[in-house]
């Protein structure tokens, strides 16, 4: 797959007449195709739905046209669980995935009447004192050493999250026992993955315990969640899953595992987020500065505070430098930001054309775990997002951050006290 842009730099520099950088920009059309393409694939199956994991763009411009798309929310917070209510997603359209969770947002959830994902056992004791057992429940299922994860989320067994399979079986008694009438299973074992046989291997492994599950307990599991975790193509030649394929063999999957056992009518779910926005958004920034010194650098107005994904990964993100788009690769640059931080880099020995002060740099699929995982280290504000509407307008969906945004936690008239 090569890497283009849907944007000239004219245009760009339309928008940063009215909009400056940076800025994270999401275009609603792709968005939305995308998310058409999936509940396409999976047509055949029965209650398809993707909660869309709100962690990767929780902006709630973003959420209302992903649940016009007919997407639920998968949220992992309080914070996600509100905007998930403004944004009037509400009921079995949550799924509430958290891990290590207050008593607080257990209530919230309960009272929002979201499917409440579990992530250990002992958490039944703690949901039933604290909010009341739902009729419904999930668990979040960790495979250990039967499964190898991948890089970036790393091996099952030493990863905190999810029951054993010893517990799962124990969890579903003990919760039938407490009243609990339908049931869910759920787990993620892999985080940006390109290989579809991953992620299909993982609906067989479920499609297996729910059979398991069943004999050992009498539990009918209503819902499957094979969780988020589908990769995109970050790099030019990386090609992206192909959905038709992923929706075949899940489906023959399910046809020998779950209704040739009898065990079906059973809901496929999952809670997808890179997958749907992450291509369909990127980070617009301006070159401040050259420098020169053992190695050449370029500095941009952005920095890893508005996409952490480089420094804390050292993940690709493709780099286009606008009007330059034919220009021959020529430079060898360092791509940075102004943090205190020298990993504070987009982009480490990356051929580019020759760059300048003031050239418009745009990162590439930034439109989730980007501006999401945005932080204020060295003061840095959080910077803006916009959406490219279908019919062209550019809307802010999010202003930049200000100084008294950043300082309004302070209390500066009590400092001589
Ligand atoms: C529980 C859970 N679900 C879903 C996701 C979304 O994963 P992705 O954006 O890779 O699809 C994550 C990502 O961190 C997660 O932790």
């Amino acid at each position: 797959m090569t890497k283009t842009l849907p944007y000239t730099k004219a245009e760009m520099e339309k928008i940063i007449e009215k909009h400056p950088t940076p800025f994270h920009l999401y275009n609603e059309q792709a968005i939305r195709e995308n998310a058409r393409k999936l509940l396409a694939a999976f047509a055949w199956a029965p209650g398809f739905k993707e909660y869309f994991a709100v962690k990767a763009t929780p902006n709630p411009y973003i959420l209302k046209i992903l649940m016009e798309e007919g997407f639920g929310a998968d949220c992992s917070s309080l914070a996600e669980l509100v905007l998930a209510e403004k944004v009037g997603i509400t009921g079995e359209n949550i799924m509430f995935s958290s891990n290590n969770t207050p008593a607080h947002e257990f209530v919230k959830a309960k009272e929002l009447g979201a499917i409440i994902n579990l992530d250990d056992i002992s958490h039944i004791e703690y949901l039933e004192k604290h909010a009341g057992m739902p009729e419904m429940i999930s668990f979040r299922y960790n495979p250990g050493p039967l499964r190898s994860g991948n890089a970036i989320i790393g091996l099952p067994q030493e990863a905190k999250y999810g029951f054993t399979r010893k517990q799962l079986i124990e969890g579903y008694s003990m919760v039938q026992e407490l009243g609990v009438k339908r049931f869910g299973l759920h787990t993620m074992v892999v985080s940006n993955e390109l290989d579809p046989y991953s992620y299909i291997a993982t609906a067989e492994m479920l499609f297996d315990l729910i059979l398991e599950i069943y004999q050992a307990t009498g539990v009918r599991i209503g819902f499957v969640n094979f969780g988020g975790g589908i990769g995109i193509p970050y790099r030019p030649g990386e090609e992206s899953v192909d959905l038709n394929l992923l929706s075949r063999e899940i489906k023959r999957a399910y046809e020998e595992k779950i209704i040739r056992q009898g065990l079906g009518p059973l809901r496929i779910t999952m809670e997808l987020g890179r997958m749907i926005t992450g291509p369909y958004g990127c980070l617009v920034s301006k070159v401040l500065h050259k420098k020169e010194i053992y190695k050449n650098y370029v500095g941009l107005d952005a920095c890893m505070a508005n996409l952490m994904r480089p420094a804390l990964y050292g993940a690709y993100h493709h780099i286009t430098v606008l009007g330059k788009e034919d220009w021959p690769l020529d430079h060898m640059y360092d791509v940075t930001g102004s943090l205190c931080e020298n990993n504070d880099k987009f982009a480490i020995d990356r051929h580019l054309p020759e760059i300048v002060p003031g050239d418009i740099v745009v990162i590439h699929d930034a439109g989730a775990h980007g501006h999401a995982m945005g932080f204020n280290y060295n003061g840095k504000l959080r910077s803006a997002e916009l959406l490219l509407r279908p019919n062209g307008e550019v809307k802010l969906i999010r202003r930049a951050e200000t100084l008294d945004d950043y300082f309004a936690t302070l209390d500066f008239d009590s400092l001589d006290e």
